[in-house]
């Protein structure tokens, strides 16, 4: 059998008496489109953090490609291929839409400082393409605080994707977008994957959403995998139903 992309082994994290990573197993395999459901305060993003070094579990280990990265930094995980995007999108309001291109790909390379120019960080071509693959090639020169909440989050997928992910894990891509627009979205997202052969994780609480474009779901209760599986299997869980979609 082959290495998982990502695999964690009996993550546990608590603050205080919350237990929010509750003896943790999970796997995944290279091409997946996970969708990671839940009701807030389940534990979702407290798993995306510990997974990309931003928090340490208390005990247990995550592994990328078969390699432990418990310990390492979010910049030395990102590095390896493993990059995520945050549930508010993280960008540089007061620059141009293609210079938080070049400073997000600048971060990685380390060559940030304050008289690196930023062309030397990134060829033009590479930003012109992944701001075509979000759809945000005509906007390149507009300031990024300006765009709207969808471009925004097309904004902060094009600078996960200059990072040359192998992994990409979506904080809840869709929030924060209307209804109609969260298809438009998630087609741009899905397409920009497909075509740089990215392996995706995303939280929605949609579940429309869930079960047009993720291949597989897991639903998180109380810091626990409570159900994975196809979206057919996890969605009609009768716990699932229960206690994360609330019927
Ligand atoms: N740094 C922290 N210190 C203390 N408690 C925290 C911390 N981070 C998260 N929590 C708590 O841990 C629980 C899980 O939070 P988490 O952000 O992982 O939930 P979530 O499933 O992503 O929820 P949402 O759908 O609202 O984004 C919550 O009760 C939250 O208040
Ligand atoms: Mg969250």
């Amino acid at each position: 059998m082959s290495t998982p992309l990502l695999q964690t082994k009996d993550l546990q994290l608590a603050f205080g008496a919350v237990v929010v990573a509750d003896h943790i197993d999970f796997s995944l395999t290279e091409g997946e489109r996970l969708a990671v459901i839940g009701q807030n305060g389940a534990g979702k993003t407290t798993f995306i953090n510990i997974c990309t070094g931003l928090i340490h579990p208390q005990a247990g280990k995550v592994f990328f490609e078969g390699h432990d990265v418990t310990a390492l930094s979010p910049r030395a995980i990102a590095l390896r291929g493993m990059v995520r995007s945050f549930q508010l999108p993280q960008l540089f309001t007061e620059h141009t839409v293609r210079d938080c291109v070049r400073i997000a790909a600048a971060g990685k390379r380390g060559g940030l400082g304050l008289w690196t120019p930023l062309d030397k960080a990134v060829s033009a071509e590479v930003v012109d393409h992944v701001l075509e693959m979000v759809g945000l090639a005509a906007r390149g020169n507009e300031m990024s605080g300006a765009l709207p909440e969808g471009q925004r989050k097309l904004l902060d997928i094009a600078m996960a994707l200059v990072l040359k992910p192998r992994l990409l894990i979506l904080d809840e891509p869709t929030s924060g977008v209307s209804t109609d627009e969260k298809h438009g979205l998630m087609k741009t997202i899905m397409a920009a994957l497909d075509a740089e052969k990215v392996t995706a994780i995303f939280v929605e609480h949609d579940v429309d959403i869930v079960s047009q474009y993720a291949t597989r779901v897991a639903a998180w209760i109380a810091g626990r995998i409570a159900a994975d599986g196809t979206p057919q299997q996890v969605l009609a869980d009768p716990e699932v139903r229960k206690n994360v979609i609330g019927e």
